[in-house]
């Protein structure tokens, strides 16, 4: 379907991001049965009950404005599922590896949510809906704050898997 108003389109991104939402929760919850740090499994586990809230929250905005809660395929999730899931294959074998790449494949996420819910926020304050840029904002910080725990995460998880590769070439 042509989409021709900035209401369509804003409609189309909210789907897109709909989509992707319920992508990443699934992925989520592979990492999570795979992570053996406990800072990543806690931080999973945080986020994986946020994305549900966060779905709530767009069923919501849908119903706000008056439409039907569908998702559209987002290719941009898509992608990055699959790069992710292909990496945690690819690192099986070592956990210190996996758990990097993990947090790797969350950053990329988060930074991808980002900018997703920035662009919903501003069509919406155009729109003057305030509960759905309420709603919308509630989700934009949660993705926020899970991008700054994971890079402040990450130089340790690096260290981890530095370490582990120190040890496992001193004992080949
Ligand atoms: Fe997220």
């Amino acid at each position: 379907m042509a989409i021709k108003t900035l209401e369509q389109l804003f409609i189309h991104e909210l789907g897109d991001i709909y989509d992707a939402e319920h992508q990443f929760l699934e992925a989520q919850q592979k990492m999570h049965k795979q992570a053996s740090s406990k800072t990543i499994v806690t931080m999973l586990e945080k986020h994986i009950g946020e994305t549900e809230q966060q779905i709530k929250n767009l069923e919501q905005v849908f119903k706000a404005l008056g439409e039907k809660a569908e998702r559209v395929k987002c290719q941009g999730a898509a992608g990055l599922v699959s790069e992710g899931t292909k990496m945690l294959k690819e690192t099986a074998e070592n956990p210190e590896l996996a758990d990097f790449a993990m947090l790797g494949a969350m950053a990329k996420v988060e930074n991808y949510e980002i900018p997703a819910y920035e662009g919903l926020i501003t069509g919406a304050e155009k729109m003057k809906q305030k509960e759905v840029v309420r709603l919308l904002k509630e989700n934009l910080k949660q993705e926020q704050q899970t991008a700054q725990k994971v890079a402040a995460t990450l130089p340790q998880i690096l260290e981890k898997a530095m370490s582990s590769e120190k040890s496992s070439s001193a004992s080949a």
